[in-house]
């Protein structure tokens, strides 16, 4: 309801009811309509005066501060501006809006503080795990373990081993902040997947073959399938999905890649037939430190990083990455890349 409508409906009231008591003391029909005709301008005038001075202007005011505050300007800019001539239904909507965009920018700033928090937790348990070994080893060293020529070389491996950790793990965290930053650019280029693949396979068979699984790679794909992407980073997405595949298989298991060629994409699936996640898990795998319980209580080494790089390369290629799992029966991670039509491959 208007400003107006509300006004005159209040004036009429009082108009009537002085009218009727006019009446009752004159008994005259002409002084009742002239009481009535009357008390309502009088009542009309005072009625919105009273309202647009004391509380339509400050309303005004909120609403006007409110709607500035929302387009980001400043309190002294929010009062010279004059914005709208019905503020009261105009105040309600802007501030239900309001409230709703801070609600959901005070939830992200929780969120951001509650990841920031774990993500220091993890840091620094990350580190400290390494770090504490290579202390013991070189105090063990101090002491006496020198004079054992074999157990001194023994923990100097160990120290040694430590270190490697310590290294992939600035090495993980240095891609990750070069990725967030957009320091790390994408260099795309035309290649071919399937001899990427090959490379990559050829790289881990080694790894796999000491954890007694089989890297599957049909020969059924020597059609060339070309993608536009950046063939280093790729190659790290293939890495670390292998990896985790032999990491998380099961013996005498397999790790399988496989292409399906999209309408214009080309889609990679690398799936296994090991431990499995559980669903719950799912939504989690891609942050940064996620492990599962299960995978931290095998002593599976890793700092769980490998998904989020590989997620992060992803979306620098404006890709997208799935995963399907089943608990005690296998993963698929599959992700898409820009496919090159075979008329615009030039070499
Ligand atoms: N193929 C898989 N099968 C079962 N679990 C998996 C698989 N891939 C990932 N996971 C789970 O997801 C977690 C995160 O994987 P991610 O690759 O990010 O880290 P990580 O392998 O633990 O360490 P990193 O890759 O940094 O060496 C793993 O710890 C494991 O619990
Ligand atoms: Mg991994």
């Amino acid at each position: 309801m208007k400003l107006r409508e509300l006004v005159f409906i209040n004036a009429f009231v009082v108009a009537i009811s002085l009218a009727f008591i006019n009446y009752y003391f004159q008994r005259d029909w002409y002084y009742f309509v002239l009481a009535f005709g009357v008390a309502l301008v009088i009542c009309y005038a005072v009625f919105y005066y009273l309202i647009e001075r004391y509380v339509y202007s400050k309303i005004k005011l909120i609403y006007k501060l409110i709607h500035n505050l929302k387009l980001g300007k400043d309190l002294k800019d929010a009062l010279g501006e004059y914005v709208s001539n019905d503020p009261i239904n105009d105040v309600e909507q802007e501030v239900t809006e309001w409230a709703r965009d801070k609600k959901i920018e005070i939830e992200a700033l929780k969120n951001q503080e509650q990841f920031r928090r774990e993500f220091l937790a993890n840091i620094s348990h990350e580190f400290k795990t390494p770090l504490f070994a290579i202390q013991g080893y070189i105090e063990a060293l101090q002491e006496d373990a020198m004079d054992d020529q074999d157990l001194a070389r023994s923990f100097l491996h160990k120290a040694s081993r430590n270190i490697d950790r310590l290294t992939l793990l600035v090495k993980d965290l240095d891609v990750i902040s070069k990725l967030e930053s957009g320091e790390a650019p994408i260099n795309f280029e035309k290649f071919e997947i399937t001899h990427l693949i090959r490379d990559v396979i050829e790289q881990m068979e080694h790894k796999a073959k000491s954890h007694k699984i089989d890297l599957i790679f049909k020969d059924k794909y020597d059609s060339s399938f070309w993608v536009n992407a950046d063939r280093d980073k790729i190659c790290q997405v293939l890495v670390n999905l292998i990896d985790n595949g032999i990491k998380y298989g099961t013996e005498n298991g397999f790790v399988a890649i496989k292409i399906f060629e999209l309408h214009d994409q080309i889609l990679l699936e690398v799936t296994d037939n090991g431990l499995g996640i559980e669903e719950k898990h799912l939504p989690r795998l891609f942050e940064r430190f996620f492990r599962t319980e299960q995978s931290r209580s095998r002593q599976i080494g890793g700092s769980g990083l490998g998904l989020a790089i590989v997620k992060h390369i992803l979306e620098a290629h404006q890709q997208t990455i799935t995963v399907r799992s089943t608990e005690g029966v296998g993963t698929t991670f599959a992700f898409t890349l820009e496919k090159v039509m075979p008329n615009i491959i030039t070499v």
